[in-house]
């Protein structure tokens, strides 16, 4: 049976361990059309996560990371490098977007200052309102607009959408020209190889992208049909590569560092994109970038491995941003939800309904890699309010805290080291 296209999608299907490659790592910087993005590693669209708060979750990611255990949580960290170069919407639907009135659309659009460069992922098969989309993206602030072709869900195939565009060329190069003639912002496409694999069509379409004036292209190098079962195909990112001058993203199954520098290696790709591994490790980028830059220095790469504090605070961390989010969404949609807000006991139970849905969605991902995990995501799907959840987080590590075996540390990986980290976040 195929895969379901949900926040569920969390576990890699016989997850490849990669040889470390030698000289190769993921590249500083690149760039698409005038946007520089650095270092060139991207946060994948995922429709249910990169929402504004996990996307600035995952910018801020060095907030809740320190090699050092016994750092007090409530301390300020000032280091901002988060190793993330490029966030992506989730997508949005192109046909609804055009609909919308003006005043509704920012709940679609929604992003701060600190989430550049963005970019916005549109959907949809109607060469108009994708143009009319993306032109609501630009006047929105947005640094980029990006063409879904991939999605494999029925839903959105049935339209036309996705990845059901993948057997109509012609059709898709009507989009192309029609997004490309109404913005001036770089124009990038996101795709699977093809519908099937007897219909493999991402060397001609990359191609087509090229000619129509795009300025990178993305592959999830698996078809429509593969869902998410078995590995990603990287040789056809290579083919890709080998095929454009245009900056091609490589993304399929990246979960560690060595993941990320085998992929470089194996493609020559000029930027990497994680999709499910920054949920699941929401260190990903950062370590990335660190073992970059040691393997540059010293040829050996080395990251640091997360604590039990680091958890602690990445958990709370983000259940406390979409505390924060929530309210001010409240606070901006009505009058009445601000004088609520504002009053004490009835906020909090407001704030806290939609925000105990979203941390127990989550608390799957967080707390996999944690040792006796399963005890944390019971204590958090039995809590009814966002205190008592974060009270489950609070008592979970407290207890932890008392015995002194199971922190983590930085430790550097030996070259061929590989499994080791696997284990470590994917687990
Ligand atoms: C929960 C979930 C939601 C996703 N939503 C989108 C989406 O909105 N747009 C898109 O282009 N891809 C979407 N994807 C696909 C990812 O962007 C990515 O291509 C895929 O997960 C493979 O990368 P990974 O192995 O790093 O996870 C989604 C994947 C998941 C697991």
């Amino acid at each position: 049976m195929k895969k379901r296209y949900t926040l569920e999608q969390k576990h890699w299907d016989s997850p490849a361990d990669h040889a470390m490659p030698e000289h190769s790592r993921v590249p500083a910087s690149f760039t698409i059309g005038n946007v520089r993005i650095a270092p060139a590693t991207v946060l994948a669209p995922m429709a249910g996560v990169t929402d504004t708060v996990f996307r600035r979750f995952i910018k801020n990611a060095s907030q809740f990371a320190t090699s050092v255990s016994d750092t007090n949580v409530e301390e300020a960290t000032t280091n901002q490098q988060s190793g993330c170069g490029l966030i992506m919407t989730e997508f949005t639907s192109a046909d609804g977007l055009a609909r919308t009135r003006e005043s509704k659309r920012k709940r679609y659009l929604t992003f701060y200052d600190d989430e550049h460069p963005i970019s916005a992922q549109l959907f949809g098969s109607n060469p108009a309102s994708l143009a009319e989309s993306a032109r609501i993206v630009q006047d929105a602030g947005f640094d980029l607009v990006d063409l879904n072709l991939g999605c494999p869900a029925k839903r959105v195939v049935r339209c036309n959408g996705g990845s059901g565009l993948l057997r109509d060329l012609p059709l898709i190069e009507r989009i192309f020209r029609t997004i490309r003639a109404a913005v001036s912002i770089p124009f990038t496409v996101k795709f699977r190889m093809g519908w099937s694999d007897a219909e493999i069509v991402c060397v001609d379409l990359a191609r087509l992208a090229e000619d129509c004036g795009l300025n990178a292209v993305a592959l999830h190098a698996r078809t429509r049909e593969d869902g998410y079962t078995g590995q990603a195909r990287w040789q056809y990112i290579a083919a890709v590569k080998d095929a454009v001058r245009i900056p091609v993203i490589g993304n399929g199954d990246i979960r560690t560092p060595e993941d990320a520098a085998a992929m470089v290696h194996a493609t020559g790709c000029d930027a990497i994109m994680i999709g499910r591994g920054a949920p699941a490790n929401p260190w990903i980028f950062r370590q990335i970038a660190q073992y970059t830059a040691s393997k540059e220095a010293t040829g050996i790469g080395s990251y640091d491995i997360p604590t039990d504090q680091d958890r602690y605070r990445m958990i709370r961390t983000y259940f406390q941003m979409l505390v924060d989010e929530i309210a001010l969404e409240e606070a901006a949609e009505s009058a009445r939800a601000a004088a609520i807000i504002a009053s004490g006991q009835v906020a909090r139970d407001l704030r806290q309904r939609d925000a105990v849905g979203k941390m127990k969605q989550f608390a799957a991902w967080f707390t996999h890699g944690i040792p006796n995990g399963s005890a944390l995501r019971r204590a958090i799907f039995e809590a009814r309010t966002g205190p008592a959840v974060l009270a489950a987080v609070e008592s979970f590590f407290a207890t932890r805290a008392q015995d002194p075996g199971v922190h983590g540390n930085s430790r550097d990986i030996e070259q061929n080291d590989t499994l080791l980290t696997a284990a470590a976040f994917c687990n």
